[in-house]
């Protein structure tokens, strides 16, 4: 693409796959996602979107279904295989979601301190503009998980009807932070996992005997303890088989750059500037500025047994030091592109992580390599797949405390997540001042070579049904118990 006047130039990164084991990581550098500004409208009114239509999510209706009216419904996951596959179970599509009670008293935005994992079910024959998915409950007993809060993760199912819950096992020690919301005490995070059983009969799913084990905490080395910042992440566990090596099972997680908070410095490689270009920043620039305390990752573990309760951290695949502080709900999806098994990175990220100097909407972010561990070029050259709608020009905001000039939807959707066939699920925040809690019409988007583009031939202008989560493989035949 043509250069912007007044940006800089992308970093050149080769897609060149290295070792899982090797100590290459990728960067997303601020050469990169400056792209995004490069990319978006200079001269659109005040409040309106500034972004391309091929990355903007579609406008969400403020009058949005309740997927649930007792439970508060975000981060959502299907039952999956080791290749990212959507399980039917015996004639049912199950999928996962985080949940808090609507209502014990506290508002949306304290959904973090109290969420639990819980699942619904439909009929896969069932229509997805009609038939609601029923709620199940939580998925483990109460207590039984470790730690008191369950956050995101995936759930693989094993061999017969053995599941793997993944997930992130935080502990609040604070309970006045658990009502107020932060500032308190910083929690404990663990990666965890529960083996368990999932049975089918003509009315519907259930789970029981979980055995939970904890698999992860951080080392400090390669991912940050709370001890180096109460406010580090750890979590969001996605695990899947790479066909580039067989018999092993990986991991993808959201991590920081390891060290004490406020210690890093911004370095040439996490700028990416090509040599001259008259753009660029200077590294005492940046790092006047405080980009150094966004430091997020995402992280790569690998298994060392069979049963999944024995893992290895390896170094992260991708660091967006001195560029953002979260890179959430990882994924990892292969895609065959002229016979050719190309690795896309998917992960979300906020407007209000974005280091000093930079700027980018809630939304999800896609990363294009030739392995699992790549030189990975950021999807349409900035790292932006799918972002709500967004007045660019206007400062970041965050989904608690939105401006009304700004654009009412830029906090519509959040913590998409990439399915087969391009069909991206999210769920609600806030749509207008009208708050969520519920899935988002699915959309969809069609990449190849790393160039992505909302379909707006899908559904209804682009707007699929209302968390919509098909299945593409069947287990255990359609409904014969
Ligand atoms: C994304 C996220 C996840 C975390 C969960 C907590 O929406 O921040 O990283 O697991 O929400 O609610």
């Amino acid at each position: 693409p043509a250069p912007t006047p007044g940006f800089p130039l992308p970093t050149e990164h080769t897609q060149e796959a290295f070792d899982p084991a090797s100590d290459f990581t990728s960067k997303w550098t601020r050469a990169d996602a400056k792209q995004i500004m490069a990319q978006s409208d200079p001269t659109v009114a005040p409040g309106e979107n500034s972004m391309s239509p091929d990355v903007t999510m579609p406008e969400i209706p403020e009058d949005f279904p309740a997927m649930n009216d007792d439970v508060w419904v975000w981060d959502t996951w299907s039952l999956t295989d080791e290749n990212a596959n959507q399980i039917s179970y015996k004639g049912w599509d199950v999928v996962f979601s985080l949940v808090a009670d609507r209502h014990a008293g506290y508002g949306f935005d304290q959904r973090h301190w109290n969420a639990r994992i819980g699942y619904f079910f439909r009929k896969t024959n069932a229509d997805p503009a009609k038939d609601k998915w029923n709620y199940g409950g939580h998925v483990f007993a109460d207590g039984a998980s470790i730690g008191n809060t369950e956050w995101s993760g995936s759930t693989r199912l094993m061999q017969g009807n053995q599941v793997n819950v993944f997930y992130t096992a935080t502990t609040f020690y604070d309970v006045a932070e658990r009502n107020a919301g932060g500032g308190g005490i910083a929690p404990d995070a663990a990666i965890a996992k529960a083996l368990g059983k999932i049975h089918a009969d003509e009315n519907g799913v259930t789970f029981d005997g979980f055995k939970h084990t904890k698999l992860l905490e951080p080392d400090g080395e390669m991912y940050q303890t709370k001890e180096q910042n109460p406010g580090f992440a750890f979590r969001d566990p996605y695990t899947f088989a790479d066909p580039a090596h067989p018999g092993k099972t990986f991991m993808v997680f959201e991590g920081n750059t390891g060290g004490t908070r406020g210690e890093y410095e911004c370095k040439p490689e996490d700028l990416g500037y090509r040599p001259g270009d008259a753009n660029a920043e200077s590294v005492d620039e940046v790092n006047s500025s405080g980009a150094y305390y966004q430091t997020a990752n995402v992280g790569l573990a690998v298994a060392d047994n069979k049963d999944l309760t024995k893992w290895s951290f390896l170094p992260p695949i991708l660091s967006a030091n001195c560029v953002n502080d979260q890179t959430e709900r990882p994924q990892i999806f292969i895609q065959n592109e002229g016979g050719k098994n190309k690795y896309y990175l998917f992960t979300i990220s906020h407007q209000f992580t974005y280091a000093a100097g930079m700027r980018g909407p809630d939304g999800v972010y896609g990363f294009v390599g030739d392995g699992v561990r790549s030189d990975y070029q950021p999807m349409n050259n900035s790292g932006l797949a799918l972002g709500s709608p967004t007045d660019l020009n206007l400062p970041s905001e965050s989904p608690e405390a939105p401006t009304p000039n700004q654009n009412g939807r830029q906090f519509q959707a959040y913590s998409h997540y990439v399915q087969p066939g391009g069909l991206v699920q999210s769920f609600i925040d806030n749509v207008n001042g009208v708050r969520g809690g519920s899935l988002s019409p699915t959309v969809k988007i069609n990449f190849r070579d790393g160039i992505s583009q909302v379909d707006r031939t899908f559904g209804q202008d682009g707007l699929g049904p209302f968390g919509y989560l098909p299945t593409n493989v069947r287990v255990g035949g359609e409904g014969h118990y």
